[in-house]
């Protein structure tokens, strides 16, 4: 018999039952669910709505179902539809009328709130540990490749020399804002929905800052409407968490092509790579081919959520029980991709030589050059014009810019002088660029350093 099956006069149809039903995907909060009925069991029996015998056999009763579903023992059924009702039947069966009482002042609407919510609060931590340890890899990996020049791109063309370590640092940027977005959400999540009650709160003299407090929430959250409508620490989840996939894919899609002939920037470690079943040469970065695709599904989980929300009319409606599975799948999801994808740039092997044979292409010093004249007086736009010329030269006689002899480009401006090979060398052009945030090795060094405090700060809280 169903729980609230007082009003009815038939049994739910089996498909109904099965269609209606949370429990396979909800068990998995079975632990905030016990937490939260243990603090509001007490604090009923602080408040005298329920006797402190009650409030403590409910207690014990909770505390021994949480050790036996832990070691396995519980089997959830459908028929009590999730966890909140499998978990109140379980200790009624157990503890008989106390039992009943649990649910006095409480609605499954504001339990589930409260229940979905804690466990969110829960990952958050678990996510950014993974991140800090990614932001490691990628500090002590730009640490070892600072002075390695290599093209940066701009259209996919090679634009202007950078360094490898520069590269992997903006990673390591762009991680720092993922950590401090689930931080972000962490903190506006941290108010408690509990004492919402069905949607109006209740009657009984509940106190919502004592199950707040014992909760670890900053404070009750302040309308009861709110209380049982409101998902977004769910949405914030999971835009921070696609954005995190969406660095991660863009992250894939440049492991891809550097591993690929064309570049040969760097290769895999055996351990990370998998073979072809038919083509005997073939290494091939799946990881990082999977994650990109794995993007995919984390954007589809956010906008199943979003589409899921956003015709409801307050507070809680049905549909809202699907706003677990893709917070799951999410949360899944980040959790395999991060330790596999730091691993395998932790084990790559980069080949510098390749990176400074590609820069050594495609005129990544124009700007230099154009820079160089621009510092002996001639104005920018002029500067780039002259040296646009050059380059369609260089074009016609199959040359890069440094291999122009002093004559020839003189020919285009009298201001070239003998230091202009100095200038050109893609050594110099990288390591003269010095501005804040550059590739400059001081600046690279400094970057490696931020990213260094930004974790240690973390992992000593
Ligand atoms: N299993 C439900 C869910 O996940 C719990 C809340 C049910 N509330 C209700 N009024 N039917 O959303």
């Amino acid at each position: 018999m169903k729980l609230w099956s007082g009003r009815f006069g038939k049994e739910t149809d089996a498909l109904v039952n099965d269609f209606n039903a949370s429990i396979q995907f909800d068990q998995r909060l079975y632990k905030e669910d016990i937490t939260g009925s243990l603090a509001h069991a007490k604090m009923l029996g602080d408040c005298g709505v329920i006797s402190q015998e009650d409030a403590k056999a409910i207690s014990e009763g909770l505390k021994a179902i949480l050790a036996d579903i832990e070691a396995g023992k519980v089997e959830f059924t459908a028929d009590n539809e999730d966890i909140h009702m499998n978990v109140e039947a379980l200790l009624t069966a157990r503890i008989g009328d106390a039992g009943k009482r649990l649910h006095t002042a409480r609605s499954r609407n504001d339990q589930v709130a409260l229940d979905f919510r804690m466990y969110v609060r829960r990952e958050i931590p678990a996510i950014i540990a993974q991140l800090l340890d990614f932001q490691s890899v990628l500090a002590k990996q730009a640490a070892k490749y600072q002075t390695v020049v290599m093209p940066g791109y701009t259209h996919l063309q090679r634009a202007q020399p950078i360094s490898f370590a520069q590269h992997l640092l903006a990673y390591a940027a762009m991680l720092s804002r993922d950590v401090t977005r689930l931080e972000d959400c962490k903190k506006r999540l941290n108010e408690c929905p509990l004492g919402s009650g069905a949607l109006a709160g209740t009657t009984y003299p509940i106190d919502r800052w004592e199950t707040a407090k014992a909760l670890d929430f900053d404070a009750p959250m302040g309308n009861s409407l709110d209380g049982v409508s409101d998902r977004d620490y769910a949405l914030e989840l999971l835009s921070a968490l696609s954005i995190l996939m969406m660095h991660l894919s863009r992250f894939s899609e440049e492991v891809i092509l550097w591993c690929s002939w064309e570049f040969k920037f760097i290769d895999l470690d055996d351990a990370y790579a998998t073979g072809s079943s038919i083509m005997p040469q073939k290494k091939n970065p799946d990881v990082a081919e999977l994650v990109r695709g794995k993007t995919g599904r984390v954007y589809g989980d956010l906008m199943g959520l979003l589409t899921a929300m956003k015709g409801l009319p307050l507070a809680y409606n049905k549909d809202m029980q699907e706003d677990k599975e893709p917070v799951f799948d999410a949360i899944d999801t980040v959790e395999m991709c991060l330790p596999v994808f730091t691993a395998m740039i932790d084990t790559m092997t980069v080949h510098p030589e390749n990176m400074r044979k590609a820069a050594g292409h495609g005129f990544i010093n124009a700007t230099d050059c154009a820079d160089y004249l621009t510092k002996k007086g001639m104005p920018f736009r002029d500067a780039y014009t002259v040296v646009g010329h050059l380059v369609a030269l260089c074009g016609q006689q199959g040359k890069t810019l440094e291999e122009l002899s002093l004559k020839e480009l003189k020919t285009v401006s009298p201001l070239f002088g003998d230091d202009v090979y100095d200038a050109l060398s893609l050594e110099t052009c990288m390591g003269q660029r010095s501005s804040y945030g550059g590739p400059a090795v001081a600046e690279t060094a400094r970057q490696i350093k931020a990213v260094e405090d930004f974790v240690k700060a973390r992992s000593m809280q």
